[in-house]
């Protein structure tokens, strides 16, 4: 029979990047024939050596490439030797704004047998999913600096808050909440402050929230998020907040659910205008690469969301099963190689 032909584009990046994103690929293709599918794949030189060798951090033509495949699988890009914010913003927020990524979707969950830093916590505990808004807030640039280098430099750097780009957002969150069993979605923000996108965010809430009676609503400040995120982890199910608040507490999420190491994420466009891109949390661990060191896992568990995202939901359960019974035997396995880990998922995903 046919198998399912998908177009993959792969940027493996910087440091730890490459050999990560081996390893993801090692398990999508171990777990491909059994969802019938078939990965074509284009492998994009990007991040910090192409910078060195051009200049060039997304060159136009490569986003249009990109914009023609089906989905994108990233490793990690940066180095130290790169000026702080060329990359970030030249590449990885570059794709997420012209992609249309508005959805960034970060599941916090911790795996049976993997060791939290909170006392008393079980896995039932920790399983929310933290949908954070990708393409405004105070990441999209608008702003400036004036009289720089002087004793009066200002500085300004807008959140961008749109009734169009936040309704979208918490509508998905909705969606996601409705699809699991307890039906919660939490709004983090900081509308005592943060009162004009604070209020646009809750009058959304309230407004969306009346197509969804069958799920409960609540709001939280987000410092108290983050203490909550540590003492009280089981308050949550879905998460919906804006796109800074966001990037904060999923490291947060990140260390009590096993650490960076584990953390997936995906770059989601939810209405498929253009491709979205999966990846690890985690940045290019310049300080062990080329080591073999890397945990995979984190791009294995992205290649999971991946797979969900494509239609191929069972193969994406048998990779998440396959990470699950890997994670549960781990403490008795002793250190393993990057590779290691990564022959070790793969085998249990075609096994
Ligand atoms: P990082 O996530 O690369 O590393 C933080 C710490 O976690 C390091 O000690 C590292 O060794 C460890 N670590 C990270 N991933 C690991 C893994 N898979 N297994 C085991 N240990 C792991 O963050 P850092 O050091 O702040 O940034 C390094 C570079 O990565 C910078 O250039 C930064 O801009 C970039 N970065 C890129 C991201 C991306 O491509 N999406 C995200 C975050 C940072
Ligand atoms: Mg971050």
């Amino acid at each position: 029979m046919a198998s399912r032909s998908i177009r993959l584009a792969v940027i493996p990046g910087d440091g730890i990047g490459p050999e990560v994103v081996a390893e993801g690929l090692k398990v999508l293709e171990a777990v491909a024939p059994s969802g019938d599918l078939a990965f074509e794949q284009t492998s994009y030189d990007l991040g910090a050596a192409r910078w060195h060798r051009t200049g060039e951090t997304l060159p136009d033509s490569v986003l249009e490439e990109l914009r023609g495949q089906d989905v994108i699988l990233l490793g990690a890009v940066g180095d130290p030797s790169v000026p702080s914010g060329t990359l970030e913003r030249g590449l990885l927020l570059r794709t997420r704004f012209e992609l249309d990524h508005y959805v960034n979707l970060r599941p916090v969950k911790l795996f049976p047998g993997v060791k939290t830093p909170l006392a008393d916590v079980t896995p039932e505990d920790i399983d929310m999913v933290v949908v954070r808004e990708g393409t405004e807030g105070p990441y999209t640039g608008v702003g400036g600096v004036l009289r720089k280098g002087t004793e009066h430099e200002v500085a300004t750097q807008e959140s961008v808050n749109t009734a169009f780009g936040v309704e979208r957002v918490v509508r998905y969150a909705f969606e996601v909440a409705a699809s699991r069993p307890r039906k919660k979605l939490t709004l983090v923000h900081k509308d005592n402050v943060l009162t004009f996108a604070g209020d646009l965010y809750q009058r959304t809430l309230k407004r969306v929230g009346a197509e969804y009676p069958q799920v409960s609503t609540d709001y939280c400040h987000v410092d108290a998020a983050t203490m909550f995120f540590v003492g009280q982890p089981q308050r949550f199910d879905v998460v919906v907040t804006d796109n800074l608040f966001g990037d904060i507490i999923t490291d947060i999420g990140a260390a009590i659910a096993g650490g960076i190491g584990l953390a997936a994420s995906g770059n989601v466009n939810p209405d498929r205008t253009a491709p979205s891109m999966f990846e690890p949390v985690h940045g290019s661990a310049p300080d062990i690469a080329g080591q073999g060191k890397a945990d995979p896992t984190a791009t294995i568990l992205s290649v999971a969301m991946l797979l969900d995202h494509v239609g191929a939901a069972e193969a994406a359960r048998r990779v998440e099963q396959a990470v699950s019974d890997d994670l549960a035997e781990r403490g008795a396995l002793g250190a393993r190689s990057t590779s290691q880990v990564g022959d070790a998922i793969a085998k249990r995903v075609s096994g």
